[in-house]
């Protein structure tokens, strides 16, 4: 861990190449925006600030991430990346520490792989900038690295840019890097805009520095996962296949983790959401971020656990049950044809099929309250707010009235829903 660390993220570009009215950062990735997993990455290095440059649409973004500790950069026109760091000068060029610069469009890059490269840099006091790069067999879209015949970096040479021979390097920059940050300020201030786009590159700092008799290095990266921290996100193609290597980062830490997913490929589960040990997951199952899943639940196939979902263990959530801001205690089950929004459900309870509560009445979302041991008959409407009482019960069909409390231990029946009475 490094001990003087700040950390700048490049956030204000559009995303021309989305073809969105969305800025690019807040595009999701596994139920979260591109640039929460750069904020993320970021925040586990443990720096002594983040700086967030954004422009395009800057009000969106800073409000998605209000309640985070980021310092926002306003880059008032977007005139390229090195215009863009340009922007944070004020705030850093006096910081004594190591800076770190992140693109907001590489959600892939994790804390193991940027520890390695500040490693990198710090071995030498000559390096100025020290750029995380791969070699890919399809680097188009990527800038280039330029190494003179002794193997030093002399350039990044952008895609638009390129001639043929240059076009055939397969090393890119990842747009990942570490500066000296008082060496970086100062030759950020003598690079060019570029004549086609008329945007200021900071790879061009390059030159400025190595012409200071300054070092550049790359810290090249060659496994699998590595190369793919290095992906960046410019169009709707590459956002998919991050998702896809997200998707099977998320489902591998879950295996690892002790819970069986009985068939990886056909179940989706997004990011920051808990699940403990010996659950399974059925095939076709959709588990949105945020929700929390105990041990040795049983989920799907076919259900949809929607945010603010909770599943205390041993719960069960079978198919065609979608859940939402809704609590399951234990041994409790939802096993078929349900929605249960805005719900606390005790523990063993049993919903039974085609249940739903009826949460919204169009203006207003309300609570359902179902008390441990209660049990729903086939085809019950609970309209919210409502709450059934300890060992209730309703019969096939019934539709609990709004207010229309169920005491405990009560049956009720029919629509509205009335109490049964007792034979004698
Ligand atoms: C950039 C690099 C390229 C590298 C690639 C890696 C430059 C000139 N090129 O290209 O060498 O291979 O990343 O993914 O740096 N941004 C701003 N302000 C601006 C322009 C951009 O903040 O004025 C931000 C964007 O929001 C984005 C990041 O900088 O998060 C990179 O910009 P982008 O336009 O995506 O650059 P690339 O063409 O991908
Ligand atoms: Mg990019």
């Amino acid at each position: 861990m490094v001990d003087k660390l700040a950390v700048v993220v490049l956030a204000a570009g559009k995303g021309t190449r989305m073809l969105s009215d969305k800025p690019k950062v807040l595009h999701m990735l596994c139920g979260k925006p591109l640039l929460y997993h750069v904020l993320e990455a970021a925040k586990t290095l443990k720096p002594s600030a983040i700086y967030c440059v954004v422009g395009y649409k800057a009000e969106d973004v800073e409000d998605v991430f209000k309640q985070e500790d980021i310092n926002w950069v306003t880059q008032g026109e977007q005139r390229g990346t090195g215009h863009a760091l340009l922007a944070t000068e004020s705030f850093l060029s006096d910081w004594d520490g190591l800076l770190l610069v992140l693109c907001g469009d590489a959600p892939l890059i994790t804390p193991k792989t940027l520890n390695k490269l500040m490693e990198t840099h710090q071995k030498s006091k000559d390096t100025a900038m020290t750029i995380l790069s791969t070699q890919l067999d399809d680097p188009s879209g990527y800038g280039r690295i330029d190494r003179d015949s002794n193997n030093n970096v002399i350039g990044i040479v952008e895609e638009s840019e390129a001639g043929a021979e240059q076009k055939r390097v397969k090393e890119i920059n990842s747009g990942t890097y570490v500066f000296d940050p008082a060496a970086v300020f100062s030759a950020l201030k003598k690079i060019k805009p570029h004549k086609k786009s008329g945007e200021y590159y900071l790879p061009d700092v390059i030159n400025i520095l190595t012409e200071k008799k300054r070092k550049v290095e790359c810290y090249m990266v060659s496994d699998d996962i590595q190369v793919e921290e290095c992906l960046g996100i410019n169009s709707r193609t590459e956002l998919l296949n991050a998702s896809k290597i997200m998707q099977q980062r998320i489902i591998h830490r879950f295996i690892e983790g002790g819970i069986n997913i009985v068939d990886p490929i056909n179940t989706y589960i997004e990011s920051g959401v808990e699940i403990e040990r010996d659950t399974i997951i059925y095939p076709f199952t959709v588990i949105r971020t945020g929700v929390v899943i105990g041990k040795h639940c049983e989920v799907g196939p076919f259900s949809h656990l929607r945010p603010g979902t909770v599943l205390d263990d041993h719960a069960e959530i079978g198919n065609f049950t979608e859940t939402k801001k809704t609590h399951i205690g234990r041994h409790s089950k939802a096993k078929h044809l349900s929605y249960l929004g805005d719900a606390d459900i005790g523990d063993e309870v049993n919903i039974g099929a085609g249940t739903i509560t009826a949460n919204y009445d169009g203006k207003n979302k309300y609570r359902t309250v179902i008390e441990d041991q209660a049990a729903t008959g086939s085809g019950t409407i609970l309209i919210a707010p409502v709450r059934m009482g300890k060992g209730s019960q309703t019969g096939a069909g019934a539709v609990i009235a709004r207010g229309k409390n169920v005491p405990d231990g009560a049956t009720v029946v029919g629509i509205p829903a009335q109490m049964l009475k007792k034979k004698k």
